[in-house]
């Protein structure tokens, strides 16, 4: 039984033998839709939705429906007992003992994983914040399939708002994670976040280039443009043939094109929006007659504003539409296999393996920066402990374990101080040779030196940075 009793939080959590055998199972429950009322009878799926929605929670609510079960429902954090200060474990923990299913949404990311960690029924993120949306992963892959048969190898461009776009961060993973080829082309300011790329590059063998718009042979990606090309490692088009010149590949044509909204309603600061929604790029008539578009499937998550031409609607490469609808005979499939009344069997077991990364967990010291992120909305209350994978060593990289958002701390300290001696406290320059030296499980990891000075540490000769020498070996052994 795969899937039974598992949770989907994020799309890494499903193998791409699982991703194929979800897609066949969604092909056998649209081809008789009407026999699978029986599969859920009795069955009860929670559906809190704390964000907007119109698609992914009605296409869930039909799936159970579909399958014969029923839901349980909250639109409104307002509505519910959050609002008077419950934690979302808790929460967590009663709806898990209501519903045999939770699907939730919710704008801090991150606090899917905490419903997940606490409910004890299987989970699925119907998204989270800026962070992921797999079942839209999901339901664009399955699109894409069914137009094009396969995924690898394919290009295909993700347009738009990159920087806080869910949808478009779980799809470039699965992209990736099936070997496809992605081209990057985010709205001035809402590129990728940094921590995604070093992941797509670190963790799933992608091979990042520059693609240079303004000397371009390719004259209508439009030149405001930054693209960036992520092949992933092995086999892929450009290593394969590296006399081909990336521009060459692009005029060869985009299999789709994939065109997210400006998400304003997480946009930080009101400089960030104006300026955005400004230079946002729109997708029309006139940029899709060139002819490395020519059958390019035209994709959007929905719902679209301003960047997608209404005039497309009729043209035959708009798949947007059909993307919706796919929604429900994929979530019907999704949640029969997590309930275990239907099993699936992946072929193949190919996903990339999981990074084992040092954990590090501590009561005090450093914080995920990300304002978004629900380990910093919950630490009012004390249950939830911020958590991080040490990612690299030089520079010294944490990446968060709810939001998974990547940062470099500034300050580090060991547990073991020299000889035990109070007074010997002291923290150094993350930047400096003692990260590497302190074993993972003695770090102690400060945001700031105030931070280090407010429990009890002063700065070691390293505090400002390496300056190692001949004569500082000696001392090191003691600064400790
Ligand atoms: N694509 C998507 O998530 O749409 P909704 O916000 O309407 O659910």
């Amino acid at each position: 039984m795969a899937l039974v009793n598992r949770s989907l939080v994020t799309i890494d959590d499903l193998s791409n033998g699982e991703m194929e055998a979800l897609f066949s199972l969604a092909d056998e429950m649209s081809d008789s839709m009407g026999k699978q009322l029986g599969l859920c009878r009795g069955k009860v799926m929670a559906s809190l939705f704390f964000e907007p929605s119109t698609r992914t929670r009605l296409s869930f609510e039909t799936a159970i429906h579909r399958l014969g079960g029923s839901v349980v429902t909250a639109v409104d954090v307002k509505a519910t007992s959050l609002a008077k200060g419950e934690s979302i474990a808790d929460m967590a923990r009663v709806i898990g003992s209501y519903a045999d299913i939770i699907v939730i949404r919710h704008p801090w990311e991150g606090a899917v994983k905490v419903v997940a960690d606490y409910a004890g029924v299987p989970v699925i993120n119907a998204g989270d914040g800026g962070h992921q949306h797999p079942t839209q992963t999901l339901l664009d892959l399955y699109t894409i399939k069914k137009a094009r048969q396969t995924i690898k190898g394919l290009k295909i461009a993700l347009w738009g708002d990159l920087k806080y776009g869910r949808t478009v961060h779980s799809l470039m993973f699965a992209l990736a994670k099936l070997g496809a080829d992605i081209l990057f082309c985010p709205s001035p300011g809402l590129e990728v976040p940094q921590h995604i790329i070093d992941k797509l590059v670190t963790e799933y063998g992608g091979e990042l280039e520059k693609y240079d718009a303004a000397n371009s042979a390719v004259k209508k990606m439009p030149s405001t443009l930054d693209a960036i090309y992520i092949t992933p490692g092995s086999p892929h088009q450009l290593a394969m043939m590296p006399n081909l010149s990336l521009q060459v590949e692009l005029e060869k044509g985009v299999d789709a094109l994939y065109v997210t909204r400006p998400q304003k309603e997480r946009f930080a600061a009101s400089k960030e929006g104006k300026e955005s929604e400004e230079r946002y790029p729109v997708v029309d008539k006139k940029l899709l007659k060139e002819k490395e578009f020519k059958k390019t499937l035209i994709m959007h998550p929905l719902p679209r504003v301003d960047e997608l031409a209404y005039e497309l609607d009729t043209d035959p490469r708009s798949m947007y539409f059909k993307q919706a609808a796919l929604g429900v005979p994929v979530r019907m499939a999704l949640i029969a296999s997590l309930l275990g009344v239907k099993e699936i069997s992946p072929a193949q077991e190919d996903s990339l393996p999981q990074t084992d990364y040092p954990v590090y967990q501590r009561e005090y010291g450093v914080r995920c920066p990300n304002p978004r992120c629900v380990s910093v909305q919950e630490t009012e209350i004390k249950y939830l402990k911020p958590e991080f994978k040490i990612v690299k060593s030089r520079p010294l990289t944490l990446r968060c374990a709810y939001c998974e958002h990547g940062f470099e701390p500034k300050y580090i300290a060991s547990t073991e101080w020299h000889e035990g001696i109070l007074a010997e406290k002291k923290y150094h320059s993350a930047d400096s040779h003692w990260t590497r030296k302190i074993k993972p499980e003695n770090l102690i990891i400060f945001d700031s030196e105030s931070d280090a000075g407010a429990h009890g540490f002063k700065p070691s000769h390293y505090a400002k940075g390496e300056h190692e020498t001949g004569d500082d070996r000696g001392k090191m052994s003691k600064e400790q």
